[in-house]
């Protein structure tokens, strides 16, 4: 029992504070309450009444003497409550919390940082990722594939997706759904966006499946990395085109698997192998449209390639990253479509069909393998965001995605049509364009080699960025050639930019012609 001489010491101790500072300005467009909170909240930072002891005025005072409502009053004491800056002593009113919110949320600072000394341990397996880049060349969004007009390859035009179309559809499966979308969610995917995928491969890439063989990844690289673990140990053999997707290359490497680059003719990958090459386990490739540069698999290499599969107990992964976007009249069939001996796994990716940025893929497996693929998938991140995921099935079951590819599909015919023209035009007489049947790029080989390195490093300075195909290949040696992308960018800005580069290579000629050597 507290002794009586003690008790009005005690309460004497409890100072009002009285907010002098608080300014409330009325024509502001932040709320009254939003203000009152901030600056009471700010004030209560300071420190200055950390002890406990410090008592708030009542509500009806301080509406009273700042000339606002109590209600105003109570929503920013409320709020304060919530985050833990007052208590409420029944009885006695409500108190400066003895401690703040910030003393958990703000570890202490170290005094000083100690670098480690000498050289860091970096493993075999990062080391042996075949990447000689460096620093944020790594990072796509710093490089070439962020805003601005680079005409580098595969880019799609992501100005054209359908935001509010997307962001009504986000709400609405969020207000139906609720919390459901916050928890973990299935390895496998979203139940209706596995339907929905299986319905739109069976029905326009005459693929045959159903929605237990599909495995919903975070795009192609996750596709990839997956199926390579699933069926190969670390040091057997997977086949690569070459060129090829970089990303193939690094992905495979990363998964510890032996790379066997194999060329590419008119056909597709060529198969016939030397007696000392390695079999695959499995054999990487984009049938629809090679990856850079731009083969469709002919119907007799795709036989052939599945013939082999079977015979050496192989799979194959069917890379079909843009096969909706063919120009020239309707798509060969996915090689999952006329695979009889479940050897294919195939992956397709919204990546060029809506954006990158989504990262939202999918696999379809031969049935024995789909256990082995999820099982991996929840040891590495678990799955995708269950919100886009969800989002993206009523995206394709209302019919928006369908109508998506065939808007794309027509701007893009203009877009390579205009770029075929214009390069033609302002570029013919120093390179050849291969142009292919599908997809977002254009091989554009060399008149005369010689000016390979000249070109380079002017498409570099003046931030027009194809490729060199060089930059694809493993063993390959191919005549020199850049790859194009043309699909990102409006008439207008493809012939800007092949304008810019038409006359950056012409001034060079003239300065070379002249005598003049800037570097
Ligand atoms: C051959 C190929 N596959 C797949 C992709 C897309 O992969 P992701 O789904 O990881 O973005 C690209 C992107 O340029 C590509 O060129």
């Amino acid at each position: 029992m507290p002794d009586k001489k003690s008790r009005p010491q005690k309460r004497r101790r409890h100072s009002i504070i009285t907010f002098e500072m608080i300014r409330l300005d009325r024509t502001s467009k932040e709320p009254l309450h939003e203000q009152l909170y901030r600056q009471i909240r700010d004030e209560l930072k300071s420190g200055r009444f950390g002890d406990g002891s410090s008592r708030l005025p009542s509500s009806r005072t301080l509406a009273t003497d700042r000339g606002i409502s109590r209600s105003t009053v109570r929503l920013a004491l409320s709020r304060l409550h919530a985050e833990g800056y007052l208590r409420s002593e029944p009885g006695s009113g409500t108190f400066v919390a003895n401690l703040l919110p910030e003393m958990f949320l703000t570890a202490d600072q170290p005094k000083t940082y100690h670098a480690i000394q000498g050289s860091v341990r970096i493993s075999d397996r990062a080391k042996a990722i075949p990447d000689r880049r460096v620093g944020n060349q790594f990072d796509l969004g710093a490089t070439g594939a962020g805003p601005g007009v680079s005409l580098v390859a595969s880019i799609p035009a992501v100005d054209e997706f359908p935001i509010t179309v997307w962001e009504r559809l986000r709400t609405q499966v969020l207000a139906k759904k609720g919390v459901n979308l916050l928890r973990y969610s299935s390895n496998r995917g979203d139940a209706d966006l596995r339907k929905a995928i299986a319905a739109y491969l069976c029905d326009f890439r005459a693929a045959r499946c159903h929605p237990d063989q599909i495995v919903i990844v975070a795009g192609m690289q996750q596709a990839m990395l997956l199926s390579a673990m699933t069926v190969l140990n670390p040091g057997e053999v997977a086949w690569i085109e070459d060129p090829c997707y970089q990303q193939a290359r690094r992905v495979l490497t990363l998964a510890g698997v032996k790379i066997t680059p194999k060329p590419i003719d008119n056909q597709g990958i060529v198969i016939a192998r030397s007696p000392k090459e390695l079999t695959p386990r499995i054999i990487y490739v984009t049938p629809s449209h090679q990856f850079p540069l731009g083969v469709t698999m002919s119907f007799q290499r795709r036989t052939a390639v599945l013939d082999f599969a079977r015979a050496h107990n192989a799979f194959i992964f069917e890379d079909d990253y843009d096969a909706e976007f063919r120009f020239t009249g309707p798509p060969l069939p996915s090689l999952q479509g006329i695979d009889n001996s479940g050897r294919v796994i195939y992956a397709g990716t919204v990546s060029k069909i809506l954006c990158p940025a989504l990262r939202l893929g999918y696999i379809v497996a031969p049935e024995p393998l789909v256990d082995s693929l999820v099982k991996i998938r929840s040891a590495m991140d678990q799955h995708s965001s269950p919100i886009d995921q969800a989002t993206l099935a009523r995206f394709i079951t209302e019919g928006f995605f369908l109508s998506h590819i065939k808007r794309m599909r027509k701007i893009y015919a203009e877009r390579r049509d205009f770029f075929i023209k214009q390069f033609n035009e302002l570029l013919g007489d120093r390179f050849t364009l291969q142009v292919p049947e599908a997809g977002l790029n254009i091989v554009a080989w060399l008149k005369r080699e010689e000016d390979f390195e000249m070109i380079k490093r002017i498409t570099s300075d003046i931030g027009v960025r194809p490729s060199a195909l060089s930059f694809f290949c493993i063993q390959a040696k191919l005549k020199p050639a850049f790859v194009f992308g043309f699909a990102a960018w409006t008439p207008t800005q493809i012939r800007e930019s092949l304008t810019k580069l038409a006359s950056a290579l012409s001034n060079r000629s003239n300065d070379l012609h002249h005598g003049r050597q800037s570097r």
